[in-house]
Order: structure tokens, then sequence, then C-alpha cells
């Protein structure tokens, strides 16, 4: 995929018509043939093609070449979402249509144009790793050329700025979709010394099983020794040599594969569980895109790597484990791992200085019931910091969802009879006690108050949602941009 803004008028390849519903005229119509001009307008006159957001329509020309038209709604109603769906819908629109476009959109502002460009690059994404390949399949390249006024080369740090952005995404997605028997702990942990390897500025370090005992790492480790394959903490560490200070620190979530435990899960769709690393996918992600996109501030990442499996040696329900804070849990559903193991990476990011601690991981199917896969729970201890996550992921399209950290909910993880917390709830409102549970393991900072945190639920946002735009299938890489975008901008 190759994006350019072009000044000149020529048209290579396909040409792409932005639309708003009710238009009957194309007005960005620079070197258009009149009677290809007129042969559109005749449908959308007719009302063939009304436009409407998301949709599209090949007009398949003999000498005047093929032409796409992709519906924007209504120009009132339109933002940078509407020309970012736009973009990714060209892309999953191309069958047939070559691999050449040049588009016209009828707005030539930076701001849309860039939303489009970023919906090519996002949506340009398919997972194969796993496929055999045919001599005759042909991967070539997607390249959309743009003609939005005189602004040649202007846009080309922002156009980088993108491809830096996505390449993380599709890290993300790499990671999440790849099969779980490819993709445990150790292996995501080699795939990420591997990455920093390209970047002198990113440093990886790896607990690995027996440090994580020594340092009495109880919640990772007790998720993770029923496996075979053993838990791991991978820290990314951007720009740490060259600047001191506070840093904002990312956990993740990674459970390579979540069968429940001793508490195991019933069959059905159980292969979704392989995306039960989200969180730590998204880190690892987004770690790459500040690297790639040349940022120059301190940034932590941590990503608590395990494999929930029943075994001989699997943690039981009932058994209590001292957490890494020292605080001891009693697990009473070993399928309520997340939580656990994110307790020692919370606690370890309070070791590392952070500015804040922002969490993700794919943690109840409860947040899944309250938000469906339109939108990542969030929870926070700090207004400025929440309202700072939900901002910066509407402004890139993904909504992150205020949600509540209700005092009644700590009361419940807290009144275990035999340890400090226990992870396991009551039946309603289960995103908000695993949220509360969460809060238990957040430490406080050298003024004695609980460091800013926050939680993302990434559990129905982060696959399988058909109404992202920005992916076919399987993993979306949700919240590398919403955090880029954050730690960014500040
Ligand atoms: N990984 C699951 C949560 C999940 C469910 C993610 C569906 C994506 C889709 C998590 O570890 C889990 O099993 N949570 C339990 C918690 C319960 C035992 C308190 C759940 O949500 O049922
Ligand atoms: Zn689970
Ligand atoms: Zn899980």
């Amino acid at each position: 995929m190759k994006a350019s803004i072009i000044e000149n008028e020529n048209i290579d390849g396909t040409l792409v018509l932005g639309i708003y519903e009710g238009t009957t005229e194309v007005v960005n119509d620079a070197g258009m043939a009149k009677d290809l001009k007129a042969k559109i307008e005749t449908i959308l006159e007719a009302g063939d093609f009304k436009a409407k957001k998301d949709t599209a329509l090949p007009v398949i020309g003999g000498t005047e070449g093929n032409t796409l038209l992709l519906g924007l709604g209504k120009e009132d109603k339109a933002d940078s979402s509407t020309f970012r769906n736009a973009g990714a819908k060209l892309v999953a629109s191309k069958k047939y249509l070559g691999n050449k476009f040049t588009v016209r959109l009828p707005s030539n502002s930076n701001h849309d144009v860039l939303a489009f460009i970023e919906g090519c690059y996002l949506r340009d994404y398919k997972y194969d790793a796993y496929l055999s390949k045919d001599d005759d399949d042909s991967d070539d390249d997607i390249e959309v050329m743009i003609y939005a006024g005189e602004k040649t080369g202007s846009l080309d740090p922002e156009i980088k700025r993108i491809e830096g952005v996505t390449k993380g995404v599709f890290t993300s997605r790499d990671l999440g979709n790849c099969p779980p028997n490819d993709m445990y702990p150790m292996a995501y942990a080699q795939r990420a010394r591997d990455m920093a390897q390209s970047y002198s500025n990113l440093d990886v370090e790896v607990i690995n099983y027996e440090e994580a005992l020594s340092q009495g790492m109880g919640g990772l480790i007790g998720v993770g020794k029923g496996s075979s394959r053993k838990p791991c903490m991978v820290f990314f560490k951007l720009n740490h040599k060259t600047t001191t200070g506070k840093a904002p620190t990312i956990v993740g979530k990674g459970i390579t594969f979540d069968t429940g435990g001793i508490s195991l899960k019933p069959g059905l769709n159980m292969d979704e569980m392989k995306y039960d690393m989200g969180g730590s996918t998204v880190v690892f992600g987004l770690m790459q895109a500040l690297a790639e996109t040349g940022y120059e501030g301190r940034v932590t990442g941590i990503a608590c790597m395990a494999e929930n499996m029943p075994s001989a040696d699997a943690t039981r329900p009932g058994d209590v484990l001292k957490s890494y804070s020292g605080k001891t849990i009693e697990v009473l559903n070993t399928d309520a791992e997340g939580r656990l193991v994110l307790a020692d990476g919370l606690w370890k990011a309070g070791e590392l200085n952070p500015e804040y601690i922002i969490d993700l991981a794919t943690l109840t199917g409860a947040c899944v019931i309250a938000l469906g896969h339109e939108a990542t729970g969030l929870w926070s201890n700090d207004d400025d910091l929440r309202q700072r996550i939900h901002d910066s992921g509407n402004e890139v399209g993904e909504l992150a969802w205020p949600m509540p950290l209700l005092p009644a909910f700590e009361k419940q993880m807290t009144d275990s009879k035999i340890a400090d917390v226990r992870n396991l709830g009551e039946r309603w409102g289960g995103a908000n006690s695993a949220a509360a549970f969460l809060k238990q393991f957040v430490p406080e900072g050298d003024d004695g108050e609980q460091i800013p945190w926050a939680h993302m639920d990434i559990a129905g946002t982060f696959w399988g949602a058909k109404t992202n735009k920005m992916v076919a299938h399987g993993a979306t890489g949700v919240h590398v941009r919403t955090l880029h975008n954050l730690i960014t901008k500040n």
C-alpha cells in the first residue's frame, strides 16, 4: 500500500469519487472527461447510487476506464470517521478494479484527506501466514493517489506517520491472529526482542519463569504454571537511556490461550480464546508504532504473558496466591485469570516511575454483554486521564466508554474470608468487579495517592468486531492508535 498526494490531474487506474448523499454533481472533477462526468451524474440523478455512508458502486467503463463511487452519507454529518471509513471501503471493494486508484474527494481539507488515507492503510491487511500460496497469487501493492488541490509534498510527514502507526496496528493484529500453538509467552518475548533490534532507542527485557518465581510474582505464576509453556513478563523501554523522569506506562494482559484452567470453559468457540492476549499485542504494537514514528519521549510497556491451561500443576479454585504486591488472592475461579497476571504487572509498573498507568485486557465477557463490540469499557481513578483517553479514542474512531469504579464492587472483591482479595465477584456487573479487583493493585505514588490509572476492557473490541470497518475479520489491533495519539499529542 502506498498513498500519495498528487498535484497533476491525470487519472491513473480506477477513478474513485467520494460522493455526499443527495448530491447529483461531481464537484471535484479535475481531469475527468466530460462524457464520464455526464455518465456518473446520470447515475446520481437517477438515484441509482444514493451515496449513503459505507456504500460503494463500481462502474465498469470501456475506454473511459473503471470508476468506483464511494458514498459518504450526509455532508453535514461528515467527520473524520466518514473519510476513514470511505478509505477502508475503497480497499474492501477493490476486487476486479486493479491496484491503482486515483481519488477525488469532495473535501480537500488535510484532515479529511489524511483520514481517508489512514482508512486505506488500515484496511489493507490480511493474515495469510498459514495459507499455502499458489504461484499465480498476486499480492501487488495498492497505490492510491489523491488529487486534493495544491498540496504536493506537504502531507508527506503525516503520511509517513500513518504508515508508522499502521505498522504497529498490523503487528498487534498479527500477534493476535497467530495460532496459539505458535504464539506462547516466550515466543512473544522472542518476537519483542527481534522487533526492538530495529530501533536503537527501544529496549526489551524479559523476566522469565525462574526470575518471576524468585521475585514472587504469584499472580503470573499461578496462572501460567499449569502450562508446559511457562509465563513471563516482557518490558519495553522506549528512550529510557536518553531521558529521565516519569513515563506513561502501558500494561497488557497476554493470555496466549485461555482454556479457563481447572474452571474449564465450554468447548464451543474456545478457539477464540487465542485472542486473549489482545492487551499485550496492543502494548507491543504501540511501542513499535512510537519507535517507528520517531517519538522522543520516555514510555514503558509491560506485557504479562501466560497460557491458562488445566493440568496436574495448575492452580485450583480455592488456592490462595501471594501476588507480587504482597497481597494474597483467593482464587475462586481459575477462568478469572487476566486480573491475576495484571495484578503483578500493575504493581511492577509502580516500580518504574510511571506518569500514569493504563492497562488493556480482554478481561470479561460481561464487558461484551454491556457494550457489545462497539466500545471498549473504560474505568479510571482519575477524571482527567479518563477524559483524555476517551477524547483520544474519539479522534481516531476508537470508542472507549466510561464505566463506573464503584466502592460496592471493591467491597465484593475484598471480602474474602481467608485472603486479602478474591478473584471473583457476584454475578452481576462482572466487568465492574473485575475493574475493582485491579484497583487493589494500583500502587501509590510519592505523594501517597494512588497513581493515575485507567483500565480498558477490550474483550469486545479487540476481535470479532463486525462493525469495525478497518478490518475484515480477526484481531483489530484496537487502541494502538488511541494510545499513540494520547501519548504523542501531549
Ligand atoms: N478471557 C476471558 C474474557 C473474555 C470473554 C474475553 C469473552 C473475550 C471474550 C476471561 O479470562 C474470562 O474468562 N472471564 C470470565 C470471568 C468470570 C469467571 C468472573 C468471564 O468473563 O466469564
Ligand atoms: Zn478466563
Ligand atoms: Zn482470559
